[in-house]
């Protein structure tokens, strides 16, 4: 059982890639990393004013989550990959954001990835999180806040669309509730802002610093 691992080492190493660090570097932009939140994300690269950087970042962050997962899906079954081995390459790709290697181990929060591998496991699945996403932001404009209430939701999702109309897959479900609870747990310092209500807005002119 060999595969099983090295899909996991791969996706681990994808998602170790910072996209937000990358693509700001290579289109000559500020390190996200000494600004705003200070977070590797697109939310925070928004912040630097770049739409575009931004959008980048969303894809790509979100593409190493999707990748792996779909990758296994189409392709794993010879190799012996089953359910089990998508929900260990989607959480790899995760943890990958979370703890970089190739970034001192200091990643971003995971929401694109996480919806990279919510779309990989189910595109209703991704498509229900990310209507949530943007149903949350459009009306509170908070980017950390629509991630928290899209989290909550998508173990919710994932167990009566994918759950109850297809079949409950336990080590998918365990693997989706555990990346829900770690993105919570990265985001505390959002939270403790949201409270304070000192949280800066989507779309708002100036990033807040901490
Ligand atoms: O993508 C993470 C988002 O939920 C919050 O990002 O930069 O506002 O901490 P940020």
């Amino acid at each position: 059982a060999v595969y099983p691992i090295l899909a996991a080492v791969a996706a681990y190493l994808l998602g170790s890639l910072s996209f937000a660090v990358i693509v700001t570097r290579v289109m000559g932009l500020s390190d996200p990393r000494t600004y705003g939140s200070k977070n590797p994300g697109a939310t925070n690269v928004l912040r630097s004013g770049s739409k575009a950087a931004a959008i980048v970042t969303l894809l790509l962050d979100a593409m190493k989550g999707w990748l792996p997962v779909a990758l296994v899906m189409w392709f794993g079954q010879p190799y012996g990959l089953d359910d089990g081995t998508v929900a260990m390459v989607g959480l790899a790709a995760f943890l990958g954001h979370l703890w970089p290697v190739f970034f001192r181990f200091e990643g971003g929060k995971g929401v694109a990835t996480a919806l990279g591998v919510l779309l990989g496991i189910s595109v209703w699945l991704g498509l229900a999180t990310a209507a949530t996403w943007l149903i949350i932001a459009f009306f509170f404009r908070y980017s950390s806040l629509a991630s928290l209430v899209a989290a909550a939701f998508a173990p919710v999702y994932y167990l009566l669309v994918d759950g109850v109309v297809w079949y409950a897959e336990g080590t998918i479900a365990g693997s989706i509730i555990v990346m829900a609870m770690l993105l919570a747990w990265r985001h505390k310092e959002n939270i403790q802002r949201l409270i304070e209500g000192k949280e800066s807005r989507l779309g708002s002119k100036k990033a807040k610093p901490n």
